[in-house]
């Protein structure tokens, strides 16, 4: 028996060796191919694990109802085109494209007398589970299940997509936090801002933290850009995504103690890398190799990007908290810790497992998911707590 575990653990860390030596020159470079949630519909999938985003967007919704309210009527036009940036796989998309149409045709017919034709843009990385999300679509036209004609459109947010004027509402729903890389400097191990121990920044040293946050800074400017050309003059642009208020330091990503360390990716995090190490499952530098690509902007951020870009007025910018589960959902986990650990692992499967694959290996990435759901379990006290996260809510015209 004991012979037996032991060959797994060392075939396990031999081709651990030889993927990490693999993964360590294509990371940087090769992240568009590998950031996506988990596909399918499995208990692991986004699809089955996308509560945290949808509890957002239920938030979110009466301002991008009234902010559809306020804007252009585009009476010339027989066809009204809407993309969703990022829009990952499951019921969030087709329930943010189905809002802004019923809203949209709710105006047209009461304004102009007429309802034009909608055509709906799903635009996520290639590496996007688009089978599936195309396989969930309802039929077109039937009772009027879906009064859009849907396409994919593949490719990161931070490039073009469209040709210019093409779009008249662009929506981002909690994706641009996702950052288009991880900083190089971050994965160098003789920079300072080697990330040694972490995942993630949250907590990190300032030289890490400073990275990202130009990294961050880089990137947005980048998305604006290229939405001040895809979007007709009078069009919307309306962002959700993670965010921390202007008070917070960045190295502080999630805000009190409490939800920081119960946020999946600190503690039970690290603690999960650190639990394969001691077991001589992964070297050290494979640990501190990986680095989560997401960054929480503050609100004064989000704004000197939108002003340095031009092309936007402002409607709405707003930081808003957000209660991590409902009271009934806690009681049930303290009830049954077990399930909570699952629960939060199958969580963090649906947003991280092909980052951790592609840096790991499936088998090793499997062993990773097991010590976090064991750690998040265990910390009974955690259970207790009620925490938050904060997301920011943009909505901008383009002039
Ligand atoms: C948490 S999911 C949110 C999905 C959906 N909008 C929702 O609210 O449920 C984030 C999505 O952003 C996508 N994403 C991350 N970086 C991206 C990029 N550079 N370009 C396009 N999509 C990106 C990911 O692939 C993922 O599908």
């Amino acid at each position: 028996m004991e012979s037996s575990r032991s060959m797994t653990i060392s075939t396990i860390k031999e081709s651990s060796e030889l993927k990490y030596m693999n993964e360590c020159q294509t990371w940087t470079g090769g992240l568009h191919r590998i950031l996506c949630m988990q596909g399918g519909d499995g208990d692991g999938s986004y699809a089955k694990n996308s509560d945290p985003p949808a509890s957002a967007i239920t938030l979110s919704k009466p301002l991008l109802i009234a902010a559809i309210q306020t804007m252009k009527i585009f009476k010339s036009e027989d066809s009204l085109r809407i993309a969703d940036l990022g829009c990952a796989t499951g019921y969030n998309t087709l329930a943010t494209i189905e809002l802004v149409v019923e809203s949209l045709s709710g105006r047209y017919n009461k304004e102009c007398g007429f309802e034009p034709e909608f055509e709906a843009f799903f635009s996520d990385l290639p590496s996007n589970d688009f089978n599936s999300l195309f396989r969930s679509l309802p039929p077109f036209n039937e009772n009027k299940k879906r009064r859009y004609y849907a396409c994919g459109v593949p490719g990161s947010f931070y490039h073009r997509l469209f040709p210019k004027g093409k779009l008249h509402v662009a929506v981002s729903l909690s994706a641009l936090h996702w950052l288009s890389q991880i900083p190089e400097v971050v994965l160098d191990k003789r920079s300072s801002a080697w990330n040694k121990g972490r995942a993630w920044i949250d907590g990190a040293k300032k030289d890490v933290v400073e990275a990202y946050a130009k990294q961050s800074e880089e990137d947005l400017e980048a998305f604006l850009r290229c939405r001040r050309e895809e979007i007709v003059q009078g069009g919307m642009l309306f962002i959700l995504m993670a965010g921390r208020p202007c008070s917070r330091r960045p190295e502080n990503q999630l805000g009190d103690p409490d939800s920081r360390a119960k946020h999946p990716f600190t503690s039970s995090m690290d603690q999960a890398w650190e639990d394969l190490l001691n077991e001589g499952l992964i070297h050290e530098e494979t640990r501190d190799s990986f680095n989560i690509p997401a960054y929480m902007r503050s609100v004064d951020e989000v704004e000197k990007a939108i002003h340095q870009c031009g092309g936007f007025e402002i409607q709405k910018l707003v930081y808003q908290r957000i209660v991590e589960h409902s009271k009934e959902k806690q009681e049930e986990w303290i009830r049954d810790p077990v399930s909570y650990g699952r629960a939060k692992a199958n969580l963090v499967r649906a947003t991280l497992k092909p980052m951790v694959e592609a840096h790991l290996g499936p088998k090793l990435s499997e062993e990773l998911f097991k010590r976090f759901e064991k750690r998040a379990s265990a910390d009974l006290a955690m259970l207790h707590k009620t925490c938050f996260y904060g997301v920011i809510v943009v909505c901008a015209v383009r002039k």
